[in-house]
């Protein structure tokens, strides 16, 4: 079987975005299992359900790319305790038009970071519930992460040990999930 392909998503639209930052350590620690590609959602459109029969070309190969995808790696930060609007909405196209919803039956693995104590825990749980709701397959357990100027170091691997394990487990977990799902496809829930 050829590797599988993970489509990542950073849920924030910052130039410096520590998100971004974290997404890319997290594809760099995973190059042995699979090979996995940011995929842009600061470009899209603000979500109109008048505009579903005229879908834009950003919105097709955004859509497009999701649907490719064997599972979904999302990053994302917090904003004001919940999921940032340039991600909701790129989740928002994602599941639209009815019947046309991209996330139906993907495995994913949902974290995220930011400088509070809680590393992103309700942005995470909210997007869980989202998530869920649309039929992806989640990983289990709890991949907060609070950001420390050493989280990701010059080379682009994360700086601490403990953090580093502890993220490698979830990426080998996740790549075990992709791998069974893989090859026995899920139905869809949409
Ligand atoms: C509009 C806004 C709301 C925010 N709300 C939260 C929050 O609820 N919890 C939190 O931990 N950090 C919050 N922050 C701080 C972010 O964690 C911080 O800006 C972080 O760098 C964002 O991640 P990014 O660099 O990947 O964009 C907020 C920042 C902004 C701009």
């Amino acid at each position: 079987m050829t590797t599988p392909h993970i489509a990542v998503i950073v849920g924030s639209n910052r130039r410096e975005s520590i998100n971004r930052k974290l997404a890319q350590a997290l594809i760099k620690l995973g190059s042995d299992k699979f090979d996995a590609r940011i995929v842009r959602i600061d470009d899209l459109p603000m979500y109109n359900q008048d505009n579903e029969n005229n879908l834009s070309p950003e919105i097709i190969r955004f859509k497009d790319e999701i649907s490719r995808a064997d599972g979904v790696l999302i990053v994302t930060p917090e904003h004001d305790r919940s999921i940032p609007a340039v991600l909701k909405n790129a989740v928002d196209w994602g599941a639209r038009p009815w019947g046309k919803n991209s996330w139906a039956g993907k495995p994913g693995f949902i974290t995220g970071t930011s400088p509070g104590a809680i590393g992103s825990a309700l942005a995470q749980q909210h997007l869980r519930s989202v998530m869920t709701g649309l039929g992806m397959i989640l990983l289990g357990g709890e991949a907060y992460v609070t950001f420390k100027p050493n989280l990701v170091d010059d080379n682009g691997n994360i700086g601490d040990d403990s953090t580093r394990k502890f993220l490698a487990d979830f990426i080998d977990r996740f790549a075990f999930l992709v791998g069974r799902l893989r090859s026995e496809p899920a139905r869809s829930a949409a």
